[in-house]
């Protein structure tokens, strides 16, 4: 069964003036389109695969066939790393986290202030095209982690549960070269509940 591209749960104006309609109609409709289309057509070659989850392909990227494997490690990453994104951002954002998001990162990280400060930096810092991760390790505990291109924390066995694309196509048109001021602006329409979804899905996959 082919992957399909969700629409937006918001629309695509919802995150002005932090995230520009235009920015986000092209990112979902075109960019993320591409990496469902191509990574569909990839798997046409190989209907074993068919009956995987986009979770198996991305945690069991070696057992993926040679002919196809870096199209799934480059599309099946796509796929996933925007559906996450579109799920963590909105224009209703209660302004940090709270509940076991919270105390997690109060654990993890000392204090919400100190979780930014090294996730800004860490996506900041990153070179070239990628992405900045909060994951939750074998440990379970939070971690973060920086990725080139699409690569994916379940490549690593790492589960993601909040990431920023820094890929210039997910700010180029409104802020140009200025990378800092769209970390910056993220921060105001981060879904702390959804992340915390994800922490809480994230714990129980882990005990597996
Ligand atoms: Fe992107």
């Amino acid at each position: 069964m082919a992957f399909t591209l969700d629409p937006l749960p918001y629309p695509f104006e919802a995150l002005e003036p932090y995230i520009d309609a235009k920015t986000m109609e092209i990112h979902h409709d075109k960019h993320h389109g591409t990496y469902v289309a191509k990574l569909n057509a990839a798997l046409e070659q190989a209907p074993q695969l068919q009956t995987w989850s986009l979770e198996d392909l991305l945690k069991n990227l070696s057992q993926v066939p040679d002919l196809i494997r870096q199209v799934v490690r480059n599309h099946g990453g796509g796929h996933y790393n925007h559906r996450l994104f579109w799920n963590i951002l909105t224009p209703q954002s209660r302004g940090q986290p709270e509940g076991d998001l919270a105390k997690l990162i109060n654990r993890d990280f000392g204090s919400f202030e100190s979780f930014k400060e090294q996730f800004t930096l860490g996506a900041t810092n990153l070179f070239g095209s990628g992405w900045e991760w909060l994951v939750v390790n074998p440990e379970k505990k939070l971690q973060l982690v920086a990725l080139p291109n699409q690569d994916n924390p379940l490549t690593n066995g790492l589960i993601p549960i909040f990431g920023l694309d820094v890929w210039e196509h997910a700010y180029y048109l409104k802020y140009q070269n200025r990378r800092a001021d769209y970390i910056s602006a993220f921060w105001n329409v981060v879904n702390w509940k959804q992340v915390e979804e994800n922490l809480h899905k994230a714990l129980l996959q882990s005990k597996n």
